[in-house]
C-alpha cells in the first residue's frame, strides 16, 4: 500500500527540522514538510487517516513536549495514521517526552510504528552537543527513516507494541522566571529575530523590545541573529548553560524503538 508521507516539526533552532528531513529523506518516499515553528503555521488543520505516514518532530523542553504545542497537539486527526514520533533533546535527557508524544499521538487514534531520541546543539549553549546534529546523527535519522519502510507494509496484520522510556504522570511543569532576550549595539535591524520568533515576543517596531510574557526562551532570536546580538542575560539563564557545560558534556546517542515483527 503506498501511503503519504509528512514530515512535521516545531524546531526553534533548527535541529528538529534537520533530523525529521534525514528520516524522511531514508524513506526514498516524497514528502511534504508542515513547520510549526511560526505562529501562523500552528493554526492549521493536521488531518492524516490510514493512508498517511508521519513522522513528528519535537525539541525536549524540561524533560516534556514544549507545552506551546498543546493545543495544536491537541487538535490533531489521526485516526489510523501510522506515526512516528521522534524528540530531539541537548544531551541532557528526553526525560518523559518521548513517552508523552507517543501518548498524545495515540490518543489520537495514531498508530506509532516506531519512535527515537536523537541529539541537537543545546539551545542555551553551543558548548553542549556542539553542531549536532552531525553527519553520524544525520545518518543514523536516514538508516533509521530507511528501516521504517522495511516493515511499514507488516504493520497492519502483525503490530506488535512497544515501549519507549519514560513514566506517566510525566515530569512536573515547574514554573519558570519569565525573561526576554536583550539585544546589544551591534544589532543591524534586519529583523530575523522578529521573523523568526515561535511566540510573536519581539517587537516588529523596535527589534530590541521583546515580551517576556510570550517568551519562551527558545533561543531562536539568539542563534539566528547573523551579528550575535540578542542574548538572554538573566542570572538563571546563565547559571543553567554554566550547569550543563559541566554536567552534559559526554556525547549521548540517538535511541531507536522498533517494534519486533
Ligand atoms: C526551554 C528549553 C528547555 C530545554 N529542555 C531540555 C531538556 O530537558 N533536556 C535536554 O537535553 N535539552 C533541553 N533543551 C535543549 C533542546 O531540547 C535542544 O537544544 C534541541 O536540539 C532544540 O531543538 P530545535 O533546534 O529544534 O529548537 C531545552 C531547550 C529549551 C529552549
Amino acid at each position: 500500500m503506498t501511503r503519504k508521507l509528512t514530515a512535521i516539526c516545531f524546531s526553534p533552532t533548527g535541529t528538529t527540522r534537520k533530523i525529521v528531513t534525514a528520516v524522511a529523506d531514508g524513506t526514498g518516499l516524497e514528502y511534504d514538510t508542515i513547520d510549526l515553528t511560526l505562529p501562523s503555521s500552528r493554526s492549521q488543520t493536521l488531518e492524516f487517516g490510514s493512508d498517511d505516514l508521519v513522522v513528528m518532530g519535537i525539541p525536549v523542553y524540561a524533560g516534556r513536549v514544549p507545552s506551546l504545542l498543546s493545543e495544536t497537539l491537541a487538535s490533531i486527526k489521526a485516526e489510523g495514521a501510522l506515526m512516528v514520533p521522534v524528540v530531539v533533546y541537548g544531551n541532557r535527557h528526553y526525560d518523559d517526552s518521548l513517552l508523552e508524544l507517543k501518548d498524545i499521538l495515540e490518543g489520537k487514534g495514531a498508530i506509532c510504528i516506531a519512535a527515537a531520541a536523537f541529539i541537537g546543539e543545546h539551545s542555551y549553549t553551543s558548548k553542549v552537543a556542539s553542531g549536532r546534529p552531525d553527519s553520524e546523527d544525520l545518518e543514523s535519522a536516514k538508516r533509521f527513516g530507511t528501516a521504517l519502510m522495511g516493515f511499514l507494509d507488516k504493520v497492519t496484520d502483525s503490530y506488535v507494541k512497544f515501549d519507549v522510556p519514560g513514566k506517566n504522570p510525566y515530569k512536573e511543569r515547574k514554573p519558570s522566571k519569565r525573561v526576554a532576550p536583550v539585544t546589544d549595539d551591534s544589532c543591524i535591524e534586519c529583523g530575523i529575530c522578529a521573523l523568526s520568533c515561535p511566540t510573536g515576543a519581539i517587537d516588529f517596531r523596535d527589534f530590541s523590545t521583546a515580551d517576556s510574557n510570550l517568551c519562551i526562551k527558545c533561543c531562536s532570536c539568539v542563534k539566528k541573529c547573523p551579528v550575535d546580538a540578542k542574548h538572554f542575560n538573566d542570572e538563571s539563564v546563565a547559571s543553567f548553560a554554566g550547569w550543563l557545560e559541566t554536567n552534559c558534556i559526554e556525547r549521548k546517542l540517538p535511541e531507536l524503538f522498533i517494534p519486533v515483527i
